[in-house]
């Protein structure tokens, strides 16, 4: 069974090199690989994954407005770097209506003192971070539930 509920994930700078980027902090997973768990999981309850990745701050917001522009059910943002320096995603997820979860894979606050603020997180419905590639699973169980 389908319904037409649409969850955009999307993944901020550097990610694309999951696997392969510091393995000891992010795992052995790919990006293609939480991809295809996502929409595994998304699919046995009829909902569809829009699954993208940048490494350009204006992309990211630009498919936040999409979000709103085409009514998804939900945006789940790993923003990466920019959890930390971007006011410009901040106010991109202020201006909009649909509920953004953010997901990081490592836990930021046992990390350096500069990961410890996050901007998006003034803007974000909820926050999972530190479970690895679950975090993702975590958040889609939330947005699924929303
Ligand atoms: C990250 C945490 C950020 O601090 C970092 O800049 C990343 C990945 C995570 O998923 O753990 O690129 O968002």
């Amino acid at each position: 069974m389908s319904d037409d509920r649409m969850i955009l994930v999307l993944n901020g700078p550097n990610l694309n090199l999951l696997g392969t980027r510091e393995p000891d902090i992010y795992g052995y997973d790919t990006l293609d690989d939480i991809a295809t768990r996502m929409e595994d999981r998304a699919s046995a309850e009829g909902v569809s994954i829009d699954f993208r990745q940048s490494n350009h701050e204006g992309h990211l917001i630009d498919w936040l407005h999409e979000a709103q522009a085409q009514a998804m059910h939900a945006v789940i943002l790993n923003p990466a770097g920019f959890t930390h320096t971007s006011v410009a995603l901040l106010d991109a997820i202020k201006a909009i209506t649909v509920p953004v979860i953010e997901v990081h894979l490592s836990n930021p606050h046992q990390r350096e003192d500069f990961r410890h603020k996050s901007y998006v997180s003034m803007g974000a419905k909820g926050t999972i971070a530190g479970f690895g590639p679950m975090s993702y699973m975590l958040a889609l169980e939330a947005a699924l539930d929303l």
